[in-house]
């Protein structure tokens, strides 16, 4: 037999030297929930070991990842009923818990990457991503509300922005609106192509934002198509969005392999709650090996052309495998 590739696979050198994919703590983000109060450092009944914080709690997290050199957060808040409206109001009044612990994270931790998240959702009483009018997601009149959103987050001094709502054109209309007020270092990481999936369970559990009607169909892409993904990429880019992003992601390798193919731009993929929640449950059950499986997965993400990857395993993954 002229060719055996078993032959590079014999000792854990030579497989070494063959590794194609390699994942170190700086392509990961953290995501964070945040609610308002103190002292508070509540578990998350469908995605055990992420917890929601306070601020006081969330500063000792940081602090925490900060020693394992995982150093990008993405920080989703919690928001009291009470505080929603139809227009999402709360999301840029100065009084705003979200946009004042974001300036208090910078202040103590500069040299750490912090990113928002663009949406109506956890502001608006309908818990839909965009503006409701007539049991309808309306495009046009969303965008103003995310641009004063993001106009707020950039001066509260997040690093990036990221826009979770996939209405058309809110990353042009949201550079436009920064530009103008001054914040052209503040950069936009698109969740370009994200889909309308059942995966993101957990999530709206921590942060009690699923919809009160109808589903998010109209404006979440679609998990049948990946071509589509390829009209929504070319527009972000178009419109000035800095890093491209595919959302789930271990259900959609494809989709972030057909970006990375297409674009120039750094892609990012958002392995999400759900998704980590069924690895998690497995595990419990001893019927997966946390210690094998939760690396394997993060490590397809990358294979599949993932430069950065959001994922609730961020930290147990830096435990093991950051800064030593
Ligand atoms: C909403 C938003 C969602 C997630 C991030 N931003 C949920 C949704 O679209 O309903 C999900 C993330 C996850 O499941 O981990 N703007």
């Amino acid at each position: 037999m002229l060719r055996r590739p078993r032959r590079n696979r014999q000792s854990a050198a030579l497989r070494g030297m063959a590794t194609e994919t390699h994942l170190s703590v700086e392509h990961l983000v953290f995501p964070l929930f945040l609610l308002n109060g103190q002292g508070i450092r509540s578990e998350i009944k469908s995605l055990p070991g992420i917890f929601r914080f306070s601020p006081d709690e969330l500063y000792r997290e940081i602090e925490e990842c900060m020693e394992l050199g995982l150093t990008n957060f993405v920080v989703f808040p919690a928001v009291a009923d009470a505080l929603k409206d139809q227009t999402a109001t709360y999301s840029y009044h100065p009084d705003n818990f979200y946009l004042q612990t974001a300036r208090e994270i910078k202040r103590r931790f500069p040299e750490c990457c912090l990113i928002s998240d663009v949406a109506m959702d956890p502001y608006s009483s309908d818990g839909h991503d965009g503006l409701v009018r007539n049991g309808e997601i309306v495009n046009d009149d969303t965008l103003p509300i995310l641009a004063q959103m993001s106009v707020a987050q950039a001066e509260a001094g997040f690093d990036m922005l990221g826009p979770s709502d996939m209405m058309d054109g809110r990353v042009g209309f949201m550079r436009e609106a920064l530009d103008a007020a001054g914040y052209t270092k503040t950069g936009i990481l698109a969740y370009t192509a994200k889909y309308a999936s059942a995966f993101y369970g957990p999530f709206r559990d921590a942060l009690a934002s699923a919809p009160k009607s109808g589903d998010k169909k109209s404006y979440q892409m679609n998990p049948a198509n990946r071509r589509e993904a390829l009209i929504e990429a070319e527009l972000d880019t178009l419109e000035g969005a800095d890093m491209l992003m595919v959302k789930p992601a271990l259900h959609y390798l494809d989709v972030i392999q057909a970006l990375k193919a297409q674009s120039a731009l750094p892609i990012a993929a958002y392995h999400v709650s759900g998704e980590c929640a069924m690895l998690v449950a497995a595990c419990q059950n001893g019927w997966l090996d946390f210690e094998r499986a939760m690396p394997e997965a993060l490590l397809s993400i990358r294979r599949a052309g993932a430069d950065v990857i959001l994922t609730y395993f961020a930290k147990e993954w830096a435990k093991r495998y950051g800064r030593v």
